[in-house]
């Protein structure tokens, strides 16, 4: 360590005191990325400031001595977003310690929460207030409010609720500077120039630190469906999906499908997961309602929709939840895809989106693709087919090196993208573009879209402290 360095940890250390700061064997945790690709990560300290002043102060600091800034809420990116490279000059900043919940009004409907609070836990904190905080995604019980709006997470409600960026009204944040910005307005019309919280919102911690948003609420549903279908095919879901829109889009808070290759992962690796039908299918969807009004008659929807779509052959069978524990059974098989994944072994991650009427021949195509380029590897498909988001995943084939496998990552997410790009899509849905798909960026975003992001980039971070080597090539 130089005297740079020395000096540097010194006056975080004055910032945030002891507690505040970790070295060694204590930072192995934040520098190792939540699928377990990155293990080179090395940096200075990890800082854990405890208020906004802190982390603006420590951010002065870190400018003033040009060392790097790697923002760090949950660390659950699936990009690997929030962990430092292997150069070891950069300061991972946590906001671990900033989890108050500052205030909630269920008259105005928000939530003003820091960016540290753990996404479960604004979830609990609105019901027991009487609201519904409804972002949903596998990682709500680590991942962050800072973490989902800088990432605009996506998740399973967003076909009935938007992503994250929907449901923010206004933010707190320390700018690459250190400037502390208080634009915490809780307001729905607010047009006062270029839109800051929207720029953050997204910006994976390149241009700035969010330290606290105001968050939308909504009235707590009333009566909830729920049920697992073995479905004919990919466009069987579609048609489901469509059926039940026609009937009541309101009512559908969650449509989520699932291919045999994905689900089968979850039942064979994950403890204790088991399908509540009478035998395995090649295609599943899962189908939330949920309502508000009183006497909604969700059930008697659910019934009635899925026994007209029985007749039609697309559903082979279905099982309804009859109570709340059976509903997070159900719940439950979903949310453990990825989790059923790294179980599996090693998988590389295409998060992308199409038009929703294009998915089901997207995913076809897609696997064939797949199949070819790595004969034996087992696509799983799975996602947000409500909202034209799918998983398109790859298994490693199992008598294949898993590093082998992984050295062929930059093929398989291309061959899906080929793919994706012919009907108008994206290649980075809802995870972001990390430091995974920074070289994606330029054949994707290039000419005046990247040219706008890097000018935006300079003009706020003209030192490239923040979040170096994420999101622009
Ligand atoms: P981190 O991983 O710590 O950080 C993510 C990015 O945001 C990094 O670039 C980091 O530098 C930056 N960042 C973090 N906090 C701040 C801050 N306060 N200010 C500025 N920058 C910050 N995503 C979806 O969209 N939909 C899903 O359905 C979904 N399911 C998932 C399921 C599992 C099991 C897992 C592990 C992940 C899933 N994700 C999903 C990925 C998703 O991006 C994250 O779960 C979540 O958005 C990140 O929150 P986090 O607090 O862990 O952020
Ligand atoms: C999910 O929806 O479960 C995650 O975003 C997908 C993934 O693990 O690829
Ligand atoms: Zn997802």
């Amino acid at each position: 360590m130089n005297a740079i360095d020395t000096s540097i940890l010194d006056t975080l250390t004055r910032i945030v005191g002891p507690s505040g700061i970790l070295g060694g064997a204590d930072m192995t945790p934040y520098l190792v990325d939540w699928r377990n690709l990155y293990s080179d990560g090395r940096a200075l300290a990890v800082v854990r400031p405890g208020s906004t002043q802190e982390l603006s102060d420590c951010v002065k600091a870190c400018v003033a001595a040009g060392v790097p800034m790697v923002p760090q809420g949950g660390n659950t990116s699936m990009v690997a977003g929030a962990t430092p490279d292997a150069s070891g000059r950069a300061v991972v900043i946590s906001t671990q310690r900033m989890n108050r919940i500052r205030e909630i009004d269920t008259l105005d409907m928000t939530m003003v929460a820091e960016a540290g609070v753990i996404l479960k836990t604004a979830q609990d904190v609105a019901r027991e207030a009487g609201a519904l905080f409804p972002l949903s995604l596998g990682a709500e019980g680590s991942a962050t409010i800072g973490g989902v709006l800088s990432t605009n997470a996506g998740g399973n409600t967003t076909v009935r609720y938007g992503n994250a960026r929907e449901l923010m009204l206004g933010l707190e944040a320390v700018m690459p500077d250190g400037t502390i910005w208080n634009g915490l307005r809780r307001l729905r019309k607010d047009n006062t120039g270029y839109a800051l919280r929207h720029l953050l919102v997204g910006a994976e911690g390149t241009l700035g630190f969010i330290t606290a948003a105001a968050l939308r609420l909504f009235p707590l549903p009333r009566e909830e469906a729920v049920a697992l279908c073995a479905l004919r095919d990919e466009d069987a879901a579609l048609s489901l999906f469509r059926r039940f829109r026609d009937r009541d889009e309101s009512a559908v808070r969650a449509f989520e499908y699932m291919s045999a290759g994905s689900m089968h992962l979850v039942l064979d690796n994950v403890p204790g997961a088991t399908l509540p039908l009478a035998e395995r299918a090649g295609h599943y969807v899962l189908v939330d309602l949920a309502s508000s009004r009183p006497q909604a008659g969700l059930r008697e929807l659910l019934e009635e929709v899925l026994a007209e779509a029985m007749e039609e052959g697309e559903v082979l069978d279905a099982a309804l939840a009859e109570s709340g524990a059976q509903r997070a059974a159900i719940w439950r098989l979903r949310e453990e895809h990825p989790e059923g994944q790294k179980l599996a072994g090693a998988s590389v991650k295409s998060d992308v989106s199409v038009p929703v009427s294009k998915v089901p021949e997207m995913i076809r195509r897609s696997s064939e693709a797949l199949r070819k380029l790595i004969p034996g590897s087992r696509p799983v498909p799975f996602g947000h087919i409500g909202d034209g988001n799918i998983h398109m995943n790859l298994a490693q084939p199992p008598d294949m090196d898993a590093a082998a496998f992984l050295a062929r990552s930059h093929d398989i997410m291309d061959t899906v993208n080929e793919v994706v790009r012919d009907y108008g899509g994206s290649f980075s849905a809802e995870h972001g573009i990390g430091r995974i798909k920074t070289d994606m960026m330029e054949d994707w975003r290039g000419g005046a879209e990247l040219a706008a992001m890097q000018a935006i980039k300079a003009a706020l971070d003209p030192k490239g402290l923040f979040n170096p080597g994420k999101v622009l090539p």
